[in-house]
C-alpha cells in the first residue's frame, strides 16, 4: 500500500504530474493540455482546457462498466415513513429526463438553477440533472428562511428556481412554498419559472402562470444526453456565511472538482466501489454536495440520502438502524450529532439492537471533535473515529487521517496532517511563520489542489479581501490552531465572525443585522457561545435607544422570532441580555471575541486593548445573569 508521507510527497513535489495521475480514474470527453494552468484566474485552474461531464462520471459511466443494477442511492426517511432505493440506471434514467425537463423550461449550459429543498431524492437529481447539461445549481439549505433565500437569488440570478411543498421536521410540517413565495417577492431578480414537488404531507398551490408541477413536467420530459462541459467551467455555486451578512458563494468547477472527490474517496475514506457510504449531512451543505451526491456516485458507491435526526425519529437508535438496514461501510457526520446520542444514550444500549459488522469508519467533521465524543463512540462502535477539517470553500478534506493511504495513529483533539496536495502554514499576524507548537493563523499554501473554490461569483474582489490579500501566497483559512511537531494540525477557534451551530455555519454578522432592525436597538454584539450540544450558540447582547421601554423578555421574544423569521430556526438564537455599553477597541470595533471569551470563562483579555476596562466587570454580571461566566473557583477546578 503506498503510504501517506510518499504520496503527500510526491503531491508535493510534482503536483501537476500527480493530478493528472489521479484525473486518469475519471472519462474525459477531451484531454487537457497543461493539468493546472496558474495564469487562470487569481488561484489558477485545473485540467482548464479539458472536456467532461460529471454527471456522466457520476452515473452513465457506471451503467456502462456493469454497475447499473448497483443501487446508486438510498433514500430512507423516518419522517415521511419512506424508504426507497435508485439502481445506477434509474438514477441515470431519472436525472436525464429531468434534464430534459429542465431544458424544456429554458434552461441553457451556464445558466443557473437555485434549488431550495428538503432531502428527498429529487433534491439529488435536480442536482445532477443541471451537471448534465452543464447548467449552474445553487442549492439553499431548506431551514434557511425566505430572506436569506432572497438575498442568494439576487446573487445567483437564476433561470429557474426548482423547491419542494414541504420539508419534515421532527413533529411539524415546514411550508417551503410560502416561504419560497415570500423569498421571490423580497428578491429584485425576477424568476419566471418554479418547479414544485408536491408532497403527500402538505400540497402547495402553484401560481398559474409561474409554477409547474415537477410530476407533471417530467411526465412530458424527455431524456437528454450528457454534454461535454469544460473542465474549468462552474458546476455549481455554494453560498457560505462570511463576516458580513451577505453570503459568499463560492464557486466549484466540473474537472478539478470530480478528480479530487474521487481522490478523497480512495484516499481519505478508503472507499471502493460498491461500498455503502452514508454521510448524514444535508445537500444545502457542503457534506451533502461532496460526499451524499458527487463523491460516492463518481466513485461508484452506493450513497444514503438520510431525512431524520440522530434522536428523536423515533430515538436515539436512528443512525445504527440506518447502518444496520443498509449495510453501511463508512459514516460520516458531525460531532454534535453524536454528543445528541450520547446524551439521550450513554451507554450506547441502543446500539446492541443493530448489529453493524458491516460499518468500518466513522468520520467526524464540522466542527472541533471533542475528546469525550471520540471515546464514547470508539468504546462504542469499536472502530476508528476520523477527526478531519474542511470548509465549504475547501470542498474536500485539507486534514485527515487519510484510512486509504495506510493512515497513522490519530492523535484525539487534532484533525490530522494535511492531505496530499494540501500544506498548512501557521502565520503570524504580521505574516511571520511561527514555529511547532505556537498558535496561529491557519494557512494554505497556493496552489490549492483541485476540487477547492475557483473564486466567489461575480465577487473576485471579496475572494482577494477575504481569503488571498492578507499573506500573499497563501489561502487564509479563517481558523486559528497550531501544528505540532509531527505536522498534526490542531484546530482551536474561527479568527473572524462565523460561528458552528450544530455543524451549521452562521455569520454573526447576519444575526446582528436582524437584532439591529428592532427600533429598540441602538447597537448590539452577536457572538458564540459554548454550548454541550450545539458545540456553539449565538448569544446577543444588545444596548437599549434612549428611551426605548421595553422588558428584557419581551426583547428576548422579539428577537428571537425575528431571527427564526428572517435567518431561519436553524440559527438558535434563544438569549439576549440588555447591557449599557459594549467592549469596544479605542477606534470603536465591538470585541466579540473579548466577549465570548468572558462568557466561556476564558482569562479575561488584556484590559489594554479595551476603551473602558470597567465596562468588564459590568458585562461579567449580565452574562452571569443569562448563566455563563464561570465563577473563580469553577474556574481554578476546571
Ligand atoms: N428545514 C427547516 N427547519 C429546520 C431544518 C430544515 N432543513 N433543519 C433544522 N430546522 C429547524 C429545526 O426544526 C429546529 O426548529 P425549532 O427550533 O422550531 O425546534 C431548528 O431548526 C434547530 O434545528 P437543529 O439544529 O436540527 O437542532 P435540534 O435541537 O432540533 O437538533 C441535533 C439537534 C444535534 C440533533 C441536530 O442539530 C443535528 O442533527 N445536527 C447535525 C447537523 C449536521 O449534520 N450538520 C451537517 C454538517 S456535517
Ligand atoms: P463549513 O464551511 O460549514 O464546512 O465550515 C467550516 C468551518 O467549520 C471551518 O473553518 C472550521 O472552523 C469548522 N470545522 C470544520 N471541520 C472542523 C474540524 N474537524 N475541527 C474543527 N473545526 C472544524
Amino acid at each position: 500500500m503506498v503510504t501517506y508521507q510518499d504520496e503527500w510527497k510526491l503531491a508535493h513535489e510534482d503536483p501537476h504530474g500527480f493530478w493528472a495521475q489521479q484525473a486518469r480514474s475519471l472519462h474525459w470527453d477531451k484531454a487537457w493540455t497543461r493539468s493546472y494552468d496558474a495564469q487562470r484566474g487569481p488561484l489558477g485552474a485545473w485540467f482548464a482546457d479539458g472536456e467532461m461531464n460529471t454527471c456522466f462520471n457520476a452515473l452513465d459511466r457506471h451503467v456502462a462498466d456493469g454497475r447499473a443494477d448497483q443501487r446508486a442511492l438510498i433514500y430512507d426517511s423516518p419522517l415521511a415513513g419512506k424508504h426507497r432505493s435508485y439502481t445506477y440506471r434509474e438514477l441515470r434514467d431519472q436525472v436525464a429526463r429531468v434534464a430534459g425537463m429542465l431544458r424544456a423550461n429554458g434552461v441553457e449550459q451556464g445558466d443557473r438553477v437555485v434549488i431550495y429543498m428538503p432531502m428527498v431524492p429529487e433534491a439529488v437529481m435536480a442536482m445532477l440533472a443541471c451537471a448534465r447539461i452543464g447548467a449552474v445549481h445553487s442549492v439553499v439549505f431548506g431551514g434557511f428562511a425566505a430572506a436569506e433565500l432572497a438575498k442568494r437569488i439576487d446573487d445567483a440570478k437564476p433561470t429557474l428556481i426548482i423547491s419542494a411543498s414541504c420539508g419534515l421536521e421532527p413533529g411539524k410540517i415546514i411550508a417551503y412554498k410560502p416561504l419560497l413565495n415570500k423569498a421571490l417577492e423580497l428578491a429584485h431578480w425576477p424568476v419566471t419559472r418554479c418547479i414544485i414537488v408536491q408532497r403527500v404531507e402538505l400540497e402547495a398551490s402553484l401560481h398559474p402562470v409561474r409554477d409547474r408541477s415537477w410530476d407533471q413536467e417530467l411526465l412530458a420530459a424527455e431524456a437528454a444526453p450528457c454534454v461535454p462541459v469544460l473542465a474549468s467551467a462552474p458546476l455549481y455555486i455554494l453560498y457560505t456565511s462570511g463576516t458580513t451578512g451577505l453570503p459568499k458563494g463560492v464557486v466549484r468547477d466540473h474537472g478539478g472538482h470530480a478528480v479530487a472527490l474521487e481522490y478523497s474517496m480512495r484516499a481519505v475514506y478508503d472507499a471502493a466501489p460498491g461500498d455503502v457510504f452514508w454521510a448524514a449531512s444535508d445537500v444545502g451543505w457542503v457534506v451533502g454536495h461532496s460526499y451524499i451526491v458527487y463523491g460516492p456516485l463518481i466513485r461508484g458507491c452506493t450513497s444514503i440520502l438520510y431525512e431524520g435526526k440522530p434522536v428523536g425519529t423515533p430515538d436515539a437508535g436512528a443512525f445504527w438502524r440506518v447502518v444496520h438496514e443498509h449495510q453501511v461501510n463508512i459514516l460520516f457526520t458531525a460531532p454534535t450529532a453524536i454528543r445528541a446520542i450520547k446524551k439521550v444514550d450513554p451507554q450506547g444500549r441502543l446500539l446492541a439492537e443493530y448489529p453493524r459488522s458491516s460499518l468500518r469508519s466513522l468520520f467526524l467533521a464540522g466542527e472541533r471533535s471533542d475528546p469525550d465524543t471520540v471515546a464514547w463512540a470508539q468504546t462504542h462502535l469499536g472502530i476508528p473515529v476520523i477527526d478531519h477539517w474542511w470548509q465549504t470553500e475547501l470542498g474536500w478534506p485539507a486534514a485527515a487521517t487519510p484510512l486509504g493511504l495506510g493512515g497513522f495513529t490519530p492523535k484525539v483533539g487534532s484533525a490530522g496532517r494535511p492531505m496530499p496536495g494540501f500544506q498548512f502554514k501557521a502565520l503570524a499576524d504580521d505574516g511571520a511563520e511561527l514555529p511547532a507548537g505556537e498558535v496561529g493563523n491557519l494557512v494554505l499554501q497556493q496552489p490549492l489542489p483541485p476540487g477547492t473554490l475557483t473564486t466567489l461569483w461575480n465577487n473576485e474582489a471579496g475572494l482577494q479581501a477575504s481569503y488571498l490579500q492578507q499573506h500573499p501566497g497563501y489561502y487564509l483559512s479563517g481558523d486559528a490552531g497550531v501544528i505540532d511537531d509531527e505536522g498534526y494540525v490542531w484546530f482551536l477557534s474561527r479568527t473572524d465572525d462565523v460561528i458552528n451551530v450544530a455543524g451549521h455555519r452562521l455569520s454573526t454578522g447576519s444575526i446582528e443585522e436582524i437584532v439591529s432592525g428592532h427600533p429598540a436597538v441602538a447597537e448590539c454584539a452577536v457572538f458564540g457561545v459554548a454550548d454541550a450540544l450545539k458545540g456553539q450558540v449565538p448569544l446577543a447582547l444588545v444596548v437599549l435607544k434612549d428611551g426605548a421601554e421595553i422588558a428584557t423578555p419581551e426583547l428576548e421574544k422579539d428577537l428571537v422570532a425575528r431571527t427564526r423569521a428572517d435567518l431561519g430556526a436553524v440559527a438558535c438564537l434563544r438569549q439576549v441580555g440588555v447591557v449599557k455599553r459594549l467592549p469596544k477597541t479605542r477606534s470603536g470595533k465591538v470585541l466579540r471575541k473579548t466577549l465570548r471569551q468572558l462568557a466561556d470563562g476564558e482569562q479575561p483579555p488584556a484590559p489594554a486593548t479595551i476603551d473602558d476596562p470597567a465596562i468588564l466587570d459590568e458585562l461579567e454580571i449580565v452574562l452571569s445573569q443569562l448563566g455563563y461566566v464561570r465563577s473563580d473557583v469553577e474556574r481554578e477546578a476546571g
